[in-house]
């Protein structure tokens, strides 16, 4: 007989309408409403959140930021396996955040001592800075390897659901963009954010790209200063302060999150001295560069089978809206004809293989953005009605129309 065909027992499920709601609990706020927003209104007690980014992007930073926020009503517990207590409290100096007395700290790399802390429910939240430096005694692996990751990971998100405790995970990403060692760990939490952006100045971009407890639809964005993480209250202004208008600039309407943002997309175009042409791209996909190239040469007269193209996305933004690909193939048409577009014009739209332009999300949102900023019309796809849009259907009449000057 298979083996457990008479065992187990009975479960006993709950009517839904009788259970008590995650909401109904009480989310701390971190202090940055921007933030509060991307994680669905707050921390959710007994939730486990994975911060990942990149090494020096600002993640120890902006968790120092929140935990002394929310230091000031709940006990907190910063525990770090990366930086001794001095190094944190000089930081927490530095950032003011080391005067609440609700603020505990400890350097600590092992899973179970941390995991049996958050069972003694003495912290409402705790932070472990980062799930890389953790281990098991029962595992005889090195810190930061998969076995190690994922089981400290479990014996840390068992604690914090039955102490109801909140718990953010630090993951360091590698270059790839690839949360280091186990993408299991994304499965594993309840939200996974995303700190993205450039290590060395520009815009930082917080986002959700999972969340049990909202949408993964909200952004938040930030600047280092000298005394930590600011938000950006006004990106598009910020973003095109510095733009002068050239051949191969365009200004593109884009989204992050739900919110617009107009940001500059500059392309350079250049004759290949020998060999293959080189394509790169810098806050924009490469593998999407190269389709909307090989679209730019099938679908219009353009010949650039023998030129080195390059895209940069200004502020340290990466883009995932598919509307950008307009803007950048226009940015590369201007570029390699030498003529720069209308100084009032943003676009936006996606581009499909046949050179047709397609419709994209939110177009009032960009509008409006684009009009609050004083731009005058936009190129884009024949969706909207507004006279602000001067619609175009496919890419070789949106170059001849708007790139004859
Ligand atoms: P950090 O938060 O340590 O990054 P991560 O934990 O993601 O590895 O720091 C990011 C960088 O920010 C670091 O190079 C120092 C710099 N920084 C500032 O510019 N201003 C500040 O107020 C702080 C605290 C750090
Ligand atoms: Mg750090």
């Amino acid at each position: 007989m298979a083996r457990g065909a008479h065992s187990g027992k009975i479960l006993k499920p709950q009517s839904i309408g009788l259970i008590r709601a995650g909401d109904e609990l009480k989310r701390m706020s971190t202090g940055i409403a921007d933030l509060d927003m991307v994680l669905g209104g707050g921390i959710l007690p007994g939730g486990v959140v994975l911060l990942a980014g990149q090494p020096g992007i600002g993640k120890s930073t902006l968790l120092l930021q929140v935990t002394s926020a929310i230091a000031a009503s709940q006990p907190v517990l910063y525990a770090s396996g990366e930086e001794s207590a001095g190094q944190v409290k000089l930081r927490a100096a530095r950032l003011g955040a080391d005067s609440g007395d609700d603020l505990a700290f400890i350097a600590s790399t092992s899973a179970d001592d941390i995991a049996a802390t958050i069972r003694s429910g003495t912290y409402k939240l705790v932070i472990i800075d980062s799930i890389q430096t953790l281990s098991l005694d029962e595992i005889t692996s090195a810190p930061g390897t998969v076995s190690q990751i994922t089981n400290s990971a479990n014996v840390i998100i068992r604690a914090a659901k039955s102490a109801d405790a909140a718990v953010i995970l630090v993951g360091h990403v590698t270059k790839e963009g690839s949360i280091a060692g186990p993408k299991v760990l994304e499965h594993l939490v309840d939200v996974v954010l995303q700190f993205e952006g450039d290590r060395y100045g520009g815009f930082k971009v917080v986002r959700a790209i999972k969340n049990r407890y909202g949408s993964t639809s909200e952004a938040a964005i930030f600047e280092m200063s000298d005394n930590g993480l600011q938000v950006v209250e006004n990106p598009s202004a910020a973003l095109l302060a510095e733009r002068h208008n050239s051949d191969g600039s365009v200004v593109l309407a884009t989204l992050e999150g739900n919110r617009p943002i107009l940001v500059e997309i500059q392309a350079l175009v250049n004759s290949t001295n020998f060999g293959y042409p080189k394509r790169t791209a810098s806050g924009f996909d490469i593998n999407r560069l190269n389709l909307l190239i090989a679209v730019l040469e099938k679908r219009t007269k353009l010949n650039l089978s023998d030129k080195d193209i390059y895209i940069n996305v200004v502020g340290g933004l990466r883009l995932q809206d598919p509307a950008a690909d307009l803007a950048v193939a226009m940015a590369i048409a201007s570029a390699a004809a030498g003529k720069r577009m209308d100084d009032g014009l943003v676009v936006f739209g996606e581009v499909g293989l046949g050179g047709e332009i397609r419709s994209v999300t939110h177009v009032d949102r960009r509008i409006a953005e684009a009009k609050k900023l004083g731009f005058t019309k936009a190129i884009a796809p024949k969706q909207s009605k507004d006279t602000f849009i001067k619609g175009v259907s496919d890419l070789r009449h949106a170059l001849i129309d708007y790139l004859k000057s």
